[in-house]
């Protein structure tokens, strides 16, 4: 039975270009689940968006001098197009300024409050006496209470991940303004009561124990542990999804409050879109089914508390309608938080203020997505912070990704494409040397499809590589380009073993690799897609259009076991399939980071 699988992926903040830390954090992981489970036969549905309200769109709106509207859009575009480039296969990459998004999150806050989940309370703020205003959060820094790092943020210490109030900080400063003076003032705001779900919360906690990787279980537990407050999710801001309420004309929902929506609204806008509205249910109402929330740790409280009474407390939205799709079921919590790490640069933490970072749109421009891919997944935090180092880029891409994968395929191709006639040999039986190395590869299936399972997703790819290891071993041993001469059958046995091998290992690394599986299966003389097609769309709402990321899968033929190699089946004359790195790479990148870069003007 195919299962439902609910793949669930961290918004960006619209106010800058994706950079590697979001593809290793999030959107890699993500994808390469996502591609692993539609090749098994299950049903995906894989979402996210720019996340493009609260204060770090109006943080940069106001350094770049345009509303911050134009900035999302601006970004927003570019997301689609960056991350169409790398393969990230959204069944729908969307943002959080649709109508669909604005009206959902508005019943959600309405369904809280009239269930008593909401309580309203004044709360002291921290107001610029210069700006005339209350200062967001993010526009607030000052020390740590906690951990005392001294550039905490208004909304989050960096340094020690717990969430803040800026009122908590020591001496709270004006970050664009240091010699502002901060006064405390006092207006009114919504509260979710946490502490209403807190039995239910810990009771979820504890059933996720064992599943859930232990970072991610210990800081969920130390969370609710430290004791649940009501948190604010109105603000004092203008840019934001309207309180849907009279009298609240100067405040909006709290971003984090409606983003983390975003996975529901966008499987509706998804269901509807593609002419089946009620089929989200599937996913959302189906005990069966498993949300996966693919984040980087920073945002762990959020998917492993928040959000789960969020949905706590709207429990039975939109599941009255009589349709063929209705659960008698509760709305559906996250089954697993895979949160990763953090990605370094050069051992450095990324900074976008200095300019540490490595740019997706920009390197890909130079790299191809699956060299880039390769090495952020085989370099993966999973566990621990992990290094992007521009001199590991280069060994890994050219001594595995080439050495040991891309040249195992051109080499074998090659051979069978020049000395057996184009064609795959036929051959007149296999040696137990051959047999061996074949039914390494067909069970490597079931051991790399349970590391992908588990998302140990660098061991997986660690396990896939080590069989092509082995066949390279093999291939030496066997030699064919020197048996040819004398005994060209023994020769066909051993091209034919080692092409059936490489046709099992081209769907084994298809979830990591799917540009060159895609090449290598057209080389192997195959017709056909493994994947469907990634698109940038256009999608029409009630007063708005907008441009949406999509993967269509209706042509996708790839599956998750291993194939037949029909002796005789014509090949495509094939060409290399990884490009292989200059070293001088190394110094040239290097030479970029820390230095200025030409950011793209705001044009929309
Ligand atoms: N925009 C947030 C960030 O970049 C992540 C939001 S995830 C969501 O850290 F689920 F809340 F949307
Ligand atoms: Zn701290």
């Amino acid at each position: 039975m195919p299962k439902h699988i609910h793949v669930s992926v961290a918004w960006p903040y619209a106010n800058g270009d994706l950079h590697v830390g979001h593809l290793a954090g999030a959107y890699l992981p993500a994808d390469i689940f996502a591609r692993y489970h539609r090749l098994k036969g299950n049903h995906v549905l894989m979402v996210s968006g720019s996340d493009s309200h609260g204060t770090p769109i109006s943080v940069e709106a106001d350094k770049r001098g345009v509303p911050a509207r134009q900035v999302f859009e601006h970004y927003h575009r570019r997301f689609l197009q960056t991350q169409q480039k790398v393969g990230i296969s959204y069944d729908l990459f969307t943002h959080t300024d649709t109508e669909n998004h604005h009206k959902i999150a508005q019943d959600f806050f309405l369904t809280l409050l009239e269930r008593g989940h909401l309580y309203k309370q004044r709360q002291q703020l921290m107001y610029s006496a210069l700006e005339k205003r209350f200062l967001p959060d993010r526009y607030v820094e000052g020390e740590c209470y906690i951990c005392h790092f001294p550039d905490a943020r208004g909304d989050q210490c960096d340094n020690c991940g717990n969430l803040l109030d800026a009122t908590q900080l020591i001496n709270p400063r004006n970050k664009s303004n240091p010699s502002d003076q901060l006064v405390v003032r006092e207006s009114e705001h919504y509260f979710l009561d946490l502490k209403r779900f807190e039995p239910e919360l810990l009771a979820y906690l504890d059933r996720h124990k064992d599943r859930w990787r232990p970072n991610v279980v210990r800081f969920s537990r130390n969370f609710v542990a430290d004791g649940l407050q009501g948190r604010p999710i109105t603000r004092d801001i203008d840019w934001g999804i309207a309180v849907p309420l009279e009298g609240w004309d100067d405040k909006k929902l709290y971003v984090w409050f409606e983003a983390v929506m975003g996975y529901f609204t966008a499987s509706l806008e998804w269901a509807r879109n593609t002419g089946q509205p009620d089929a989200w249910k599937d996913w959302w109402y189906n005990p069966q089914a498993e949300i996966y929330n693919f984040i980087g740790k920073d945002n762990i409280p959020f998917h492993t508390v928040i959000w789960q009474a969020e949905l706590l407390g709207v429990n039975g939205i939109y599941n009255q309608v009589d349709d063929a799709n209705r659960y008698d079921a509760d709305l559906q919590l996250p089954y697993d938080v895979p949160a990763n790490e953090f990605m370094n640069i050069e051992g450095r933490q990324f900074s976008k203020s200095r300019n540490w970072a490595i740019w997706l749109p920009d390197i890909l421009e130079r790299y191809q997505p699956d060299a880039v891919r390769y090495y952020v997944a085989a370099t993966f935090p999973e566990t621990a912070d992990s290094d992007f180092a521009w001199d590991g880029f280069l060994s890994r891409v050219n001594n595995e990704l080439l050495a040991t994968w891309g040249n195992l395929a051109n080499r074998m191709l090659s051979f069978a494409y020049k000395r057996f006639d184009g064609k795959v040999p036929t051959y007149d039986m296999l040696t137990p040397d051959d047999e061996a190395i074949i039914a390494q590869s067909e069970a490597a299936f079931e051991q790399i499809g349970g590391l992908l399972e588990a998302v140990r997703l660098r061991d997986a790819l660690q396990a896939a590589m080590a069989l092509a290891r082995d066949t390279n071993v093999y291939l030496d041993r066997r030699a064919p380009w020197k048996t040819i001469k004398d005994d060209p059958a023994d020769a066909a046995r051993a091209v034919y073993a080692v092409l059936r091998v490489v046709n099992n290992l081209k769907i084994l690394l298809a979830p990591f690799l799917p540009f060159t599986s895609q090449k290598l299966h057209e080389y192997l003389g195959f017709d056909g897609q493994l994947f469907g097609d990634l698109k940038i769309v256009e999608y029409t709402e009630a007063t708005r259009a907008h441009e949406a990321l999509v993967y269509d899968g209706s042509r996708a033929m790839g599956r998750w076991e291993a194939g037949t190699l029909p002796p005789g089946q014509p090949l495509c004359e094939p060409a290399p399939l990884i490009v292989k790195l200059d070293p001088e790479i190394v110094e040239q990148e290097r030479a970029l980071l820390g230095a200025p870069r030409d950011e793209q003007p705001i044009t929309i």
